[in-house]
């Protein structure tokens, strides 16, 4: 019985009690894999972010990242190490239905919590339901800063 058939009132099945649980756990397991590194508040000026490399130790290597809240957008930006100096600054949006979307750093992989939704570095999708990559900020390489634009 689904929950558009289900009278007012009818008590749960074992099966559908059992069923729930199951989603329950998937969804822990996906919550656990992709955690968010705390937030660092960052200011943009004249739309600008500047990242010190000396402040983010955690870019040493590739697959290292640092979440950042910058004043004025709502959600987080995961500024992210690929291989060399490739760098991304990706908006932590999921492309699906707008859940805030968590790293696996081991798994080098973005993970979006309420439907598990998966992304590569780069921010395309690997698995669905979103079918749309999410939004990536280019980011320039100048001496010993990092910098982008979040539009
Ligand atoms: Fe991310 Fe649904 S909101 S998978």
């Amino acid at each position: 019985m689904s929950d558009k058939d289900r009278p007012t009132g009818a008590p749960w099945t074992r099966r559908e009690v059992l069923g729930a649980g199951a989603g329950a756990v998937s969804l822990a397991v996906i919550g656990c894999a992709a955690k968010l590194p705390p937030a660092r508040e960052v200011k943009a000026e004249a739309g600008e972010v500047t990242i010190r490399l000396a402040d983010a130790p955690e870019l040493a290597q590739a697959g290292g990242a640092v979440a950042l809240k910058v004043d004025g957008v709502k959600k987080p930006i995961l500024l992210l190490r690929g291989e060399g100096d490739a760098y991304r600054a990706i908006l932590l949006k999921c492309t699906h239905v707008g859940c805030t979307v968590g790293y696996d750093e081991a798994q080098r992989a973005l993970v979006c919590p309420c439907h598990g939704s998966r992304f590569d570095e780069a921010g395309a999708p690997t698995k669905g339901p979103a079918k749309e990559p999410l939004t990536v900020y280019p980011v320039t390489v100048e001496g010993e800063a990092l910098r982008f634009r979040p539009a």
